[in-house]
């Protein structure tokens, strides 16, 4: 991969991406949207060792919202499918490659029983990996993880005054999830589509056309690039111009 112009001292920690354009990238070859999808496995690991080689500690991808629900039965059907052949080839290779599998998601509303145990398999084949924490967020959705973690709270029993975000936090989807610094939505979509709601509040986006089965480790970099020439001030003026 060509590093030029990245500084790999200061890479974002976290990078959300809403892999988008499977169904456009196989209607524009005359395929079913599956293989759209089947095609899309090839993107998200290239771009699984692009962040490896540039020190990204967290990669997060948007693999099924609470939303695609309501696609086709057979689409949906699918993507379930989908996912666990995906697992159960290539979790090892993830191990190897010293990445921690996890997922964040509603997992006890919909999601066949079996797929739920092949995600416990990999999470805990994974569970002593360090490199790279990937990230599947699978029936997810981000008010619904607000929701769930506002549900949590008033279990608990917490008093009004001791709801902070540190405490609503306790009981996201992963509370070791740290925010996110750099969301990219591939397909030339600028829609956010209810992904990490709480986590982006201060996240750099990052929008590009390429449809997510054309998106490869250099696609990355470029996004890298991008949110490197930027600054952030997290609501501060440090080193701005102060406007
Ligand atoms: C959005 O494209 C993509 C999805 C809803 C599914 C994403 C799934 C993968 C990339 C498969 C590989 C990953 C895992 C972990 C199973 P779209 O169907 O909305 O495309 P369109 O906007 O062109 O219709």
């Amino acid at each position: 991969m060509n590093l030029e112009g990245i500084d790999t001292g200061s890479v974002p920690h976290h990078v959300a991406v809403v892999m988008d354009g499977n169904g456009r990238w196989a209607q524009r070859r005359g395929l079913k949207r599956t293989e759209g999808h089947a095609a899309g496995e090839e993107a998200l690991f290239d771009t699984v060792e692009g962040a490896l080689e540039l020190g990204i500690r967290w990669l997060t991808v948007y693999a099924f919202s609470t939303e695609n629900w309501k696609r086709p039965a057979d689409e949906v059907r699918f993507l379930m499918r989908f996912n666990e052949s995906l697992l159960v080839r290539r979790s090892h290779e993830l191990n190897d490659m010293g990445v921690r599998i996890r997922f964040a998601g509603r997992r006890n509303w919909r999601v066949p029983r079996r797929l739920i145990r092949r995600q416990d398999e990999s999470i805990a084949l994974t569970a002593h990996n360090r490199k790279l924490t990937l990230t599947i967020a699978f029936n997810y959705g981000g008010r619904a993880e607000i929701i769930d973690a506002v549900k949590g709270l008033v279990a608990e029993g917490v008093q009004p005054e001791k709801v902070t975000e540190k405490a609503l936090r306790r009981h996201f989807y992963d509370p070791e999830m740290p925010d996110v610094d750099l969301m990219v939505r591939t397909s030339g979509e600028y829609r956010i589509s209810n992904f990490l709601l709480w986590e982006i509040a201060y996240s750099e986006l990052v929008f590009t056309d390429t449809l997510w089965p054309d998106f490869r480790r250099e696609h990355l970099a470029d996004a890298i690039r991008e949110f490197q020439a930027r600054e952030r001030r997290f609501g501060g003026i440090n080193g701005g111009d102060g406007d």
